[in-house]
């Protein structure tokens, strides 16, 4: 048998030929208006699929989308990826209206070729409660269970967890090569070894950055949620969005860094506007000096001098959240020039979180990223070193 790597079985591990398999994707993709933003993770699937489809095995995919909350919900339909699955393998994928019971089993059986994707899972309130007796039904559909969803890892739900108990459960390709990069970057970087940390909310992102200052030698933050950092240093942010609650905590995080010698650098300058709109004006200001009515909204330009100056000598990078509001032009440049910056190091750097896949990928630097994760928060419990329920329910490689 192969060693995976990763110490679970993978669907090259067991016999696949001719069962109906039962794949948990992470189909989650960014809609708007309806349509798909980035297919990435769509595309990020295939392998597996293909894998499967080339040994002959019926192939019933199985996803959430949102988070509809145990209902079923008209914006949150599985059916406009099914479309763009269909395009990319270049075979017909039939949709079955509900993930569970007679509504599936007909969709399996009448499929002429045997690929199946089952609408969302989430529109039973029994995926988020790791229901056993919602696992028992969509187990009820397949011969093997591969758990191929890294990005929805990090969740004890029904498909990645309970269902592991009523079938054999393996890992899928995508799932196996993405444990295989972070949980190295983890046990063992490169060193020196930075985490930039942006995004917009600190809560989101606090556990993840104590986590990490102890693993590695610079901390650069900024984002939305640098501006409690900012406050907690004594810098006023005017209407920029805070979170007050953690202003303590994120003394306590700067006091830590100071204390073990780590680096942990703030912006410096700023993009800051009336409002995060598109028509909006935008200025850059020293953090010293955020007018009262301005919000920040990306990073300034001196900032973005001394990260890729900190950068420079880093053998490992991992990033998780842009820098600003990069989806609007006026407060992208920051995020943009970072993105540059971490492709062109020699060194080992993992990017998380969609947002920051979606950066990589529109800055076109995703192709010299060594590694672009498809999970957000699963990325960062891997880089805290938390375990993934979806992964600790496979079954375990024999010693
Ligand atoms: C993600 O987008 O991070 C994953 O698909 C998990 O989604 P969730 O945060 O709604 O569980």
């Amino acid at each position: 048998m192969a060693e995976t790597g990763i110490g679970k079985r993978t669907i090259r591990d067991v016999g696949v030929r001719d069962k109906t398999v039962l794949v948990r994707a992470d189909l989650n993709v960014p809609l708007e208006d309806g349509r798909i933003a980035d297919d990435a993770r769509i595309r990020a699937s295939l392998p597996t699929i293909q894998y499967l489809r080339e040994r002959n095995a019926r192939v019933v995919l199985c996803s959430h989308l949102g988070r509809p909350k145990g209902k079923p919900h008209p914006d949150m339909s599985l059916r406009v990826v099914g479309e763009r699955l269909a395009q990319l393998l270049g075979e017909p994928v039939a949709f079955a209206e509900d993930c569970v019971g007679s509504l599936a089993r007909t969709a399996i059986d009448d499929s002429a070729n045997g690929v199946v994707l089952l609408e969302n899972l989430r529109f039973h309130a029994g995926e988020e409660a790791n229901d056993p007796a919602f696992a028992e039904q969509l187990a009820a559909l397949a011969q093997l269970y591969v758990n191929d969803a890294f990005g929805a890892a990090h969740r004890a739900h029904a498909s990645t967890s309970a269902i592991a108990r009523f079938l054999p459960a393996v890992a899928g390709l995508l799932l196996e090569s993405e444990v295989k990069y972070l949980g190295a970057l983890v046990a063992d970087p490169p060193r020196p070894f930075a985490a930039i940390i942006g995004g917009a909310k600190v809560s989101s992102k606090i556990d993840a950055v104590r986590h990490l200052l102890p693993k590695v030698d610079l901390m650069l933050i900024g984002g939305g949620m640098a501006n409690t950092f900012l406050v907690a240093q004594g810098f006023p942010v005017g209407k920029s969005l805070l979170e007050p609650d953690l202003v303590e905590t994120a003394k306590q995080v700067n006091a830590e860094a100071a204390r073990t010698g780590k680096r942990l650098l703030l912006p410096v300058d700023a993009v800051v506007a009336p409002a995060p709109a598109e028509d909006a004006v935008p200025a850059v200001v020293a953090i010293d000096s955020i007018p009262d009515d301005q919000l920040i909204l990306d990073i300034g330009p001196r900032t973005v001098s001394s990260f890729v100056e900190a950068l420079r000598d880093m053998k490992g990078v991992v990033w998780n959240g842009p820098m600003g509001v990069f989806e609007m032009p006026a407060f992208a440049k920051g995020s943009y020039a970072l993105a540059h910056a971490v492709a062109d190091l020699d060194a080992t750097t993992v990017v998380g979180g969609g947002e920051t896949a979606q950066l990589v990928a529109e800055a076109g630097v995703s192709q010299r990223i060594t590694h672009v994760s498809t999970g957000g928060g699963a990325s960062l419990e891997m880089l805290e070193g938390k375990p993934l329920p979806g992964v600790e329910a496979l079954e375990d490689m024999p010693k």
